[in-house]
């Protein structure tokens, strides 16, 4: 059995607090916090604020998926506001040595987030200290989109590596994911699964967790 992470992108942000509730209530295992900037994907989403105030409303853990260009500039701010997972991408500016630590110093988990066009060996110098990796099985950027098969590949590819390391590293994956293909990323070897539109978009929400949660 896999963990579900409902990505509030696709929740109510006027209804935040409720939503999030909802899916704690129902055995979400985390609750994925999208944070994009407009610049490193072409959206704006939520950002440290929202964290804070999430904070106070939810014992929840609260895994921060951050789309941004210049993660280490907001890594401490993320941390203080209560941030329990901190996901950077491969992608963005800076050192990934140097902010896995720096979020580790902070005592968060650390995680590092590939694109579809980033190959899964980027990830290998560091699955002995992450505490998750995720894979995008969208372009980021946008809730809603259709997965892309070709994920699945680097799933098993990171799932052997991690197993030959005999790391602790987490498997979570990202976009399009459905009651439909879950099976399939859970077979190839993923231990979160995050939806959005799947989770909040469902008629209802809490039988779409523990839906996710039986497969
Ligand atoms: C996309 C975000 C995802 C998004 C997933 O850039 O990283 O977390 O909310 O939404 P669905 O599950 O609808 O593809
Ligand atoms: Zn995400």
């Amino acid at each position: 059995m896999a963990g579900i992470s409902p990505s509030i992108l696709s929740a109510d942000f006027a209804n935040l607090a409720r939503d999030v509730s909802l899916v704690a209530d129902a055995g979400a295992d985390m609750i994925h916090v999208d944070v994009m900037d407009g610049h490193f994907v072409p959206n704006i989403s939520i950002g440290v604020p929202v964290v804070a105030s999430l904070r106070k409303a939810t014992a929840a853990f609260l895994d921060v998926h951050l789309m941004i260009s210049q993660p280490e500039k907001y890594i401490e701010a993320f941390a203080k506001a209560g941030a329990d997972l901190i996901n950077i991408h491969a992608e963005a500016e800076g050192c990934i040595g140097e902010m896995i630590d720096k979020i580790h110093a902070l005592g968060k988990k650390a995680a590092v987030t590939i694109k579809p066009n980033t190959p899964e060996n980027v990830l290998f110098p560091y699955l002995d200290i992450l505490d998750m990796v995720l894979v995008m099985s969208v372009e980021p950027g946008f809730g809603g989109q259709a997965f892309m098969p070709s994920s699945l590949d680097k799933v098993r590819s990171l799932k052997a590596e991690i197993t030959r390391l005999g790391s602790h590293c987490l498997i979570e994956i990202d976009g399009g994911i459905n009651l439909s293909n879950a099976h399939d990323v859970i077979a190839a070897g993923a231990d979160i699964l995050v939806a959005g539109s799947a989770v909040f978009g469902a008629t209802d929400v809490q039988a779409a967790v523990k839906a996710f949660k039986t497969i």
